[in-house]
């Protein structure tokens, strides 16, 4: 072992025992060396790619967290994937910690500069009143989400956790929602129990997760499926939880429509209840852990379907009020698939260094600066 690598044995503040040591198995090993020598040959841009380099794969070759989770475990689904955007899960909240050197790197560049000397700002769910209706006539908007996730504190992420696991998510994630009150109030639909044409027209309502993501395939996130994954729904389909999918928790709320401070509400109301029952993985530096380096932090993504049919037509100016105003723009059935009728989902992109309210705000500010845009378009185009 390299002294680089024994300073890595350091105390960890996340599992509180001394992380990193282990025998990394020798197929592993193997399968690491070709793994590094794939990706440097390949022409690909992944935030992995660009990340792990020799220095850094060197040294983190050799370690392995409390629940045996490798690089090769963190790095698979973008070694597989080579069309993958960023390219690592990490497979336990440990994971963040014994391969620091890689993911902090990755996620500063994914969040806008979030440095491995920065910390999350501790939960803030601000002022509702101070936004507003992103659409009041209905013109553009047509739909309005927010969601965040979260992972129950003493298990690992889907690909360590073993079947009982799952179960024992789904019963304490479960039992917590059976005592939602209000309009938060709905019932569980196990996946195993559902019909394939149930499931199906929740899918395409964008009501419930896509089956068989090829990036959470490849990094073992889909073990046991369907066993423990499932959905919760309130009466009138504006609020979800998603169990055991990439995360073991993600809150949902919805509407038609441009209502931002009524779907906010909804979820900073949905958050309190449950947190009152359950006991959520956070770390005073990251935030909330989620599975993908993504969604770290605040883990919030608040969307909108949008209607653009005049910036539609000139995607650089799109992208370009999208970089100003950290916005990420995706497809219409969300990320990885196409445009539909000139439907956008829009969103904000970073979700650590900034309050859960300001990271509602990102998305709010950004959108009415895209429809003040797209109504002046051919106006100041002449
Ligand atoms: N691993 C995929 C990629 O690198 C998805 C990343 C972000 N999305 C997510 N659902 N976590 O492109």
């Amino acid at each position: 072992m390299s002294s680089a690598t024994n300073e890595k044995l350091k105390q960890c503040n996340m599992c509180h025992t001394v992380c990193g040591k282990g025998k990394v198995p020798e197929e592993v090993v193997q399968e690491l060396d070709d793994a590094f020598e794939c990706l440097e040959s390949s022409p690909i841009m992944s935030l992995l790619k660009k990340h792990l380099n020799k220095n850094v794969f060197d040294e983190l070759k050799d370690l392995i967290t409390p629940y045996g989770s490798t690089l090769w475990d963190c790095i698979k689904s973008g070694v597989v994937n080579l069309d993958s955007g960023v390219g690592i899960y990490a497979p336990d909240a440990q994971a963040y910690h014994v391969f620091d050197i890689l993911f902090d790197n990755i996620i500063e560049d994914y969040h806008n500069g979030f440095k491995y000397t920065d910390k999350q700002p501790l939960p803030d769910w601000g002022k509702v009143s101070t936004l507003q209706n992103l659409d009041p006539l209905g013109r553009y908007v047509v739909s309005t989400r927010v969601r965040c996730g979260r992972s129950l504190e003493g298990y690992p992420f889907n690909p360590k956790m073993k079947e009982d696991d799952y179960v024992a998510v789904e019963k304490k994630v479960t039992n917590a929602l059976r005592e939602l009150k209000g309009d938060l109030k709905g019932v569980y639909y196990p996946l195993a129990d559902m019909s394939p044409e149930v499931q199906k027209k929740l899918t395409t309502d964008h009501l419930l997760f896509k089956e068989g993501d090829k990036y959470l395939e490849a990094a073992d996130a889909n073990h046991y499926w369907p066993v423990g994954r499932g959905i919760f729904l309130n009466n009138e389909n504006t609020f979800m939880v998603w169990v055991n999918e990439e995360d073991h928790v993600r809150i949902i709320s919805m509407n038609e429509g441009g209502n931002l401070p009524k779907v906010y509400s909804r979820l900073v109301e949905a958050v309190r209840q449950i947190e009152k029952r359950l006991a959520f993985a956070r770390s005073v530096r990251l935030g909330y852990l989620t599975f993908c380096p993504t969604n770290l932090g605040t883990t919030i993504r608040a969307s909108v379907h949008i209607k653009l049919p005049n910036l539609g037509k000139d995607t650089e100016e799109l992208e370009l009020v999208a970089d100003e105003f950290h916005l990420q723009v995706r497809g219409t059935g969300g990320e990885h698939t196409e445009v539909k009728d000139g439907i956008y989902d829009v969103s904000n992109k970073r979700r650590i260094g900034l309050t859960e309210y300001e990271a509602v705000k990102e998305m709010h500010d950004g959108v009415l600066e895209l429809i003040k845009r797209e109504q002046e378009f051919g106006v100041v185009k002449k």
